[in-house]
């Protein structure tokens, strides 16, 4: 059976009191709208179609970056997660596979538990809901049941007393056939508290028609469903806390792990140490052996097998650190390459440069990579020694087992082997010193 993903990301979130469309907020950094389409991608849909509304256009540019095949459906006026679903229907209609409705701001339902409501369907059940037991059931919507058949679902604001106090609550994923979903979808009317059309109304009328409904349930970290900061906040707090487990489980040595965090992309091999507060942004790689040391910030960087990084350095997209490398305190490297056993080990900024291997880069260093208007790439060769305190005006190419005495500015090209000085050279006056500080002292005196 082929199946085709409903994303619904067309709300805008205003318990976010944001700018920005609720979906587009980051958790492991990554959007919920990106976490979502992960996981139609790992079931391998056929189709997914994201439904955008309130800041659209910024809306289906994310879903269109992060994958070109999506189908992009409207929703002109924010009528409710019923009325989201419809308009999916247009880029649905010759599709006679099973649908999923996944709602955009629930970012961690995983792909074992969508089998696992195909399953369901495939044992007959016409629409299958993902239910969770709640700890706080606040403002989810309730399920009801009835000798383990669904019968409705009803939102937190139209419960009655009793109803309130269920604990089994709706997800908001729903599997039906195509067919069955836009047809139930037909039926539904905005006759609720809040006057919106209600995705989760079709199970009544399910019911009525004598279709089967059934619950799945999973783990309410699973369902945590983003509508405020505080679950933004709580969504985060969920996936770092698996996260280091993970990383624990496979290998990673953390002193305190709670003060370290991953990305949900963030690829750890074994024997690794992480000290305290390190962050991981976005793609980074690490390879075995690695030790990032306290207080290093990492993103778009793959560090090699053996390599020590840290305390206090920061790796920028693109920085490709090689294998047994240096990478001190207080540097920073950006879309940089450094080779197999360089240093760097204090204070220096290396942007848009190539680091040969061996080459040892000095405290202070800068690679002045902008002009103001363009950036430029510079080359420092294999064993290469940078006098601290160097700048390095890109373009330059320093030879392999070139010399830069400290405190020079470098502006041309230097061959191998060579040693090269830019600054102006020392005086020395002998008696000078003495004579000038007790000049300076006697002026003090006669005050
Ligand atoms: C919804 C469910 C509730 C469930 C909860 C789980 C309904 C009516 N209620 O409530 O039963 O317990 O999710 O988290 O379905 N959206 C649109 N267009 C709209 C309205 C919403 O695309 O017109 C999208 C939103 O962008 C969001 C998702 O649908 O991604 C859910 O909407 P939201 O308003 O957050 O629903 P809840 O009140 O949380
Ligand atoms: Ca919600």
């Amino acid at each position: 059976m082929t199946t085709a993903i409903i994303i619904l990301a067309a709300g805008q979130g205003s318990r976010m009191v944001s700018d920005l469309p609720k979906v587009m907020h980051k958790v492991a950094g990554v959007s919920l709208l990106g976490h979502a389409m992960r996981c139609a991608a790992q079931i391998e849909a056929e189709k997914t179609v994201v439904v955008v509304g309130h800041q659209g256009e910024q809306v289906s540019e994310l879903a269109l970056t992060i994958d070109p095949d999506v189908e992009i459906a409207k929703q002109k006026t924010q009528n409710g997660t019923g009325d989201a679903v419809r308009q999916a229907s247009e880029k649905l209609q010759d599709f006679d596979g099973d649908v999923i409705v996944l709602y955009g701001d629930t970012p961690f339902v995983q792909p074992e538990t969508l089998q696992a409501m195909q399953d369901s369907r495939r044992n007959g059940h016409d629409v299958v809901v993902l239910g969770f037991e709640a700890e706080t059931p606040g403002g989810y919507g309730r399920l009801i049941m009835q000798n383990n058949i669904l019968t409705e679902i009803v939102e937190a604001a139209d419960c009655t007393d009793a109803q309130r106090k269920i604990g089994f609550c709706n997800s908001g994923v729903v599997c039906a056939s195509a067919k069955t979903l836009f047809s139930l979808l037909d039926e539904v009317a905005d006759k609720n508290s809040s006057g919106e059309v209600y995705l989760t109304d079709i199970v009544s009328i399910a019911n009525a028609r004598g279709l089967n409904c059934a619950a799945i349930s999973c783990d309410e970290s699973e369902t945590l469903g983003v509508n405020t900061r505080h679950d933004l906040a709580k969504a985060e707090a969920i996936f770092q806390s698996n996260a280091r487990l993970a990383a624990l489980e496979n290998g990673v040595t953390m002193m305190a792990p709670e003060t370290v965090y991953f990305a949900l992309d963030t690829v750890l091999g074994r024997d690794i140490t992480i000290e305290p507060n390190v962050f991981f942004g976005p793609d980074v790689t690490v390879e075995n052996q690695v030790t990032i040391k306290a207080n290093s910030h990492l993103e778009g960087c793959h560090i090699s097998e053996g390599a020590i990084i840290g305390p206090f350095a920061r790796l920028r997209p693109g920085a490709e650190i090689g294998g047994n490398a240096r990478i001190g305190n207080f540097v920073e490297i950006k879309a940089s390459q450094v080779d197999q056993g360089a240093k760097i080990g204090h204070l220096a900024y290396v942007g848009d440069a190539h680091i040969g291997a061996g080459a040892n880069i000095g405290a202070g260093v800068i690679f002045c990579n902008y002009d103001g208007v363009f950036k430029h790439t510079s080359v420092i060769g294999k064993d290469a020694f940078i006098g601290s305190n160097t700048a390095i005006v890109s373009p330059v190419n320093i030879g392999d087992e070139a010399l830069i005495g400290s405190g020079s500015v470098i502006t041309k090209d230097v061959p191998a082997d060579a040693l090269a000085i830019a600054r102006a050279r020392q005086e020395t006056k002998s008696g000078m010193g003495k004579r000038l500080m007790d000049r300076l002292r006697s002026l003090k005196a006669k005050k």
